[in-house]
C-alpha cells in the first residue's frame, strides 16, 4: 500500500515548495493519500484554492483539515494529534509549522511511529533534539531536517571541491539573507516575534548549516546582535541581525539576517556566501550569489503575486514549476529534491528494528540527510544565538563535551 503523507502547517513553505513537491510524488505513484491539516479552515481553503497548485496538480488531491468550507474558523490547535494518531504506522508526517511548535509536533508523531521530515530548524533546543534523537532510535525511524541549501548543486559542487582540499582551509567569511520587508505583514508576525525566534534563527540556520556540509567544521561560539523592530500588528521582532559564528579551526563567519530587503528590489530576497580559505602558501576563494543567477527580465505588466516587480531576477534553481506539455506542470529544483530525498529515505527505512536502526546509522554517517544526530550544531547554535540576542549580543559559547552545552561567556 502506498504511503501515507499528513503536512502539518499550511503556510508559506507548504504551498511554495512542500506541497508541490509532495503531490508530484503522488502523481508518480511514489506516495499515497495527502492530507494537511492547518490551525484554520480558512488556511488549507487557501490552498486548495490556489491558483499555482490548480494549474499544477489538475488530477492529484489532497484532504484538508479542518474543514475548508466550514464558516466555524475557531483555531484547532491540537487537531492534528488526532490526525498523526490515525495515520498506519510509518506513515510520513512533515512539519511546516512555526519553529517553536516543532519539537512538539515532531515527539508527538514519534510516539506514534511515525517517520518525520522537519523544515528547518529542527528545534531550538540542543536538549530537545537530543530528545528526538533518541526517541526515534528506539523506534527506527527517520527525522530528517529539511535544510534545501544542501541540494541546490552549487552547494554539492563546493562540498566536493573543498573535501577534495581545493580552498585549502576556510579562515573568515560572510553570508547574508535578506528576506522582502513585506514578509512583516504575513502570518510571521503573529509567531516571529522576540520571545519566539529572530531574523537570524529563522534565515541564518541555512548558512550555519552550509559552513558545516561543504567544510565538516563545528561552531564554538556564537555573538548575535538584534535590533528590534515593530510588525504592522504592533508585535515586536528581532527582524535585523548581525551574527558572528566561529568554528573549531578559529574561522569566523559573519552572518547579516533581517526581513529588510526592498518589495520593489529584483528577486524574492537579496542571500549569498562568501568564505576567504587559505593552504599551500596561497589564499583561496569562495562566492556564491545565491539570488541573482544570471537571469534579468522587464517585464510590460508587473506579476500579480507577493513582491511581485517589473524588473525581476529570477532564480529558477530553487523551485519552478516547467510546462512539459503533459497534464499539469512538473516542479523542478533544489527544494523538490531536498523534500523528496527526505521522504524517500524515510520509505526506504524498512524491515526489523535492528535493521531499521542500522539504516539510522548509516544516514547519520552519510551526512547529506540532516538527522537529529548529524546536525545538533545547527540546535546548539540556535541556542547560543537566542541566548547572545536575548542579552544584548554578548558571546555565547559551546562546549560539546562531555555533554553539548550553551553558556554565556564568562570574562574574568
Ligand atoms: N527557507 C526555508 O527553509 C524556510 C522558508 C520558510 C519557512 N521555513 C520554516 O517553515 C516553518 C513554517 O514557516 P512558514 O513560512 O510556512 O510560516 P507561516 O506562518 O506562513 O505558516 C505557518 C503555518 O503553521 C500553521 N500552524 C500553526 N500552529 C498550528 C497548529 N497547532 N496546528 C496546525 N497548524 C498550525 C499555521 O496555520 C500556518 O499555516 C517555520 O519553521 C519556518 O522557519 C523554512
Amino acid at each position: 500500500m502506498s504511503t501515507a503523507v499528513l503536512i502539518v502547517g499550511g503556510g508559506m513553505i507548504t504551498h511554495d515548495q512542500i506541497l508541490p513537491t509532495v503531490l508530484q510524488m503522488q502523481r508518480r505513484g511514489e506516495v499515497g493519500a495527502v492530507s494537511v491539516v492547518a490551525q484554520h479552515g480558512r488556511t488549507v481553503k487557501a490552498l486548495r484554492d490556489a491558483p499555482s497548485i490548480q494549474r499544477g496538480f489538475p488530477s492529484e488531491s489532497f484532504t484538508c483539515y479542518p474543514d475548508p468550507d466550514s464558516s466555524d474558523q475557531t483555531p484547532q490547535p491540537e487537531l492534528y494529534k488526532k490526525l498523526i494518531a490515525a495515520l498506519p504506522p510509518h506513515s510520513l508526517v512533515i512539519v511546516a509549522m512555526p519553529d517553536q511548535l516543532h519539537f512538539e509536533a515532531v515527539m508527538t508523531a514519534l510516539r506514534h511511529d511515525q517517520h518525520v521530515c522537519c523544515v528547518k530548524p529542527l528545534v531550538l533546543t540542543a536538549a530537545e533534539s537530543r530528545q528526538i534523537e533518541q526517541e526515534a532510535f528506539r523506534r527506527g525511524l527517520v527525522v530528517g531536517i529539511e535544510y534545501h541549501k544542501r541540494f541546490d548543486d552549487r552547494s554539492l559542487r563546493a562540498r566536493t571541491a573543498y573535501r577534495n582540499g581545493m580552498f585549502g582551509e576556510f579562515r573568515i567569511g560572510t553570508a547574508r539573507l535578506m528576506e522582502k520587508w513585506y514578509y512583516r505583514s504575513s502570518n510571521f508576525q503573529n509567531w516571529c516575534t522576540a520571545e519566539n525566534s529572530d531574523a537570524f534563527t529563522y534565515i541564518g540556520c541555512h548558512y550555519v548549516d552550509l559552513i558545516h556540509y561543504i567544510t565538516g567544521l563545528l561552531p564554538v561560539s556564537v555573538t548575535s546582535y538584534g535590533i528590534l523592530d515593530k510588525y504592522p500588528n504592533g508585535r515586536e521582532g528581532y527582524l535585523w541581525c548581525d551574527t558572528r559564528v566561529t568554528w573549531n579551526n578559529g574561522a569566523a563567519l559573519n552572518v547579516q539576517t533581517s526581513l529588510s530587503y526592498p518589495d520593489d528590489g529584483p528577486g524574492p530576497n537579496t542571500q549569498g556566501l562568501t568564505m576567504h580559505c587559505s593552504g599551500d602558501g596561497k589564499g583561496a576563494l569562495l562566492d556564491h550569489s545565491d539570488q541573482y543567477r544570471g537571469l534579468s527580465y522587464c517585464f510590460v505588466k508587473k506579476p500579480e503575486c507577493a513582491g511581485g516587480t517589473y524588473y525581476a531576477e529570477p532564480s529558477p534553481d530553487y523551485f519552478q514549476y516547467n510546462d512539459l506539455g503533459e497534464q499539469g506542470l512538473t516542479a523542478v529544483g533544489y527544494g523538490v529534491r531536498s523534500v523528496e530525498y527526505i521522504l524517500r529515505q524515510c520509505m526506504q527505512t524498512t524491515g526489523t528494528l535492528a535493521e531499521r536502526q542500522a539504516r539510522l546509522k548509516e544516514l547519520d554517517a552519510r551526512a547529506i540527510l540532516a538527522t537529529p544526530a548529524n546536525s545538533r550544531y545547527n540546535e546548539l547554535v540556535m541556542e547560543a544565538g537566542r541566548l547572545s540576542i536575548l542579552n544584548g549580543g554578548r558571546e555565547a559559547v559551546i562546549a560539546y563535551e562531555p555533554e553539548p552545552t550553551v553558556g554565556l561567556k564568562e570574562y574574568r
